[in-house]
């Protein structure tokens, strides 16, 4: 499987990174198939949350792989830490106990990537900087980055914390591409050239932080797969039709059209499904036109200026 630097750092990663938030929705069984299937294709990086399944996901994962010293070993592991019921919580203390849990479940020393999960209005950039040196000073977390965070909000932790933000996982797909469209209706009289997000991908791009899509299938917050979704005729027949010309499946091309922007983002998949995840990997060999590219991201609405 092709990979990339992640962020800064000499970690070289598979191009897709393998979301695990949806995992309890196979047995013991099936997850066990759908990890080894994934690793036996080279998509060794898997992306977790102390959150998802309230941690019924983490425990679910290294249970049905039989977690043991060699299959850590070939396999990168990233989770994140943040989400409390009912608010958002960077101090130290909150950092470290999470790590503790989230090393406890998934049966291993350490996590080569930690992301903080999503803003907390009450972070204390000192505190996480402490927390991120003890965590490394102690080996339990060898990489740092973030999640649906902006660039304001990186730079300020940036200020305190020594260690290079690697990633920054984000919502991003061709039916939510807003931190796209923004960059190219800049200044515009026009609804996309609303940047809500502070130039996001470029700031990355400036600082080798690596974006990773989440929900690079969905439209709106979970609200359902665009792929085959009579709410998006126009965008189906454009990727049916580049699909076709490739001799691939529309999930294939979905993701070539993130793995097209040059940012060389990592897409975080969700899909369950080995010949779906199958598909998604066959988008590492894929180099979309700039045609292709222009006419899926038209396709689904978004205008040029
Ligand atoms: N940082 C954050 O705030 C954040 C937020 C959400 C998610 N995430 C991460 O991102 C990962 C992906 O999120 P997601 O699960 O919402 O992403 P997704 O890949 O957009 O959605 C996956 C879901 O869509 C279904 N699906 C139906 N048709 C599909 C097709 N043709 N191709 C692919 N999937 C299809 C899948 O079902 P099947 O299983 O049947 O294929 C699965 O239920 C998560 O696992 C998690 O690691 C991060």
């Amino acid at each position: 499987m092709r990979t990339i630097p992640l962020g800064q750092s000499s970690l070289q990663v598979p191009v897709v990174a393998v979301g695990c938030m949806r995992i309890t929705s196979l047995d013991k069984a099936g997850a066990e198939r759908f990890v080894r299937t994934a690793m036996e294709e080279g998509a060794n990086f898997f992306d977790h949350a102390d959150i998802y399944g309230g941690g019924a996901c983490e425990e679910l994962f290294s249970d049905a792989i039989g977690m043991n010293a060699s299959v850590r070993e070939g396999m990168i592991l990233q989770s994140k830490c943040g989400i409390r019921k009912g608010m958002f919580d960077f101090s130290k203390e909150h950092i470290l106990t999470s790590v503790d849990g989230i090393l406890k479940r998934l049966k291993t020393e350490y996590l080569d990537v930690l992301l903080l999960h999503r803003p907390d209005a009450l972070v204390e950039p000192e505190e996480v900087a402490e927390a991120f040196d003890t965590l490394e000073r102690s080996g339990k977390v060898r990489h740092f980055g973030v999640s649906n965070q902006n660039p304001m909000q990186i730079q300020l932790l940036r200020k305190f914390v020594k260690q290079p933000i690697v990633a920054n996982q984000l919502q991003l797909s061709i039916t939510n591409a807003t931190m796209i469209s923004s960059g190219i209706n800049v200044n515009m009289e026009n609804a996309a050239a609303v940047n809500r997000d502070g130039s996001v991908l470029d700031f990355c791009r400036l600082n080798d932080i690596t974006i990773q899509p989440w929900s690079p299938f969905q439209y709106g917050f979970f609200e359902g797969v665009f792929l085959g979704n009579e709410k998006f005729p126009e965008l189906n027949r454009k990727i049916d039709e580049v699909a076709a010309a490739y001799g691939v499946t529309n999930t294939t091309i979905a993701i070539a059209w993130l793995l097209r922007h040059p940012a060389r983002m990592q897409p975080v998949l969700g899909t369950m499904n080995v010949d779906r995840l199958r598909d998604c990997l066959k988008a590492a060999d894929i180099t979309l036109t700039r045609e292709q590219w222009y006419d899926i991201y038209r396709a689904a609405g978004n205008v040029l200026p």
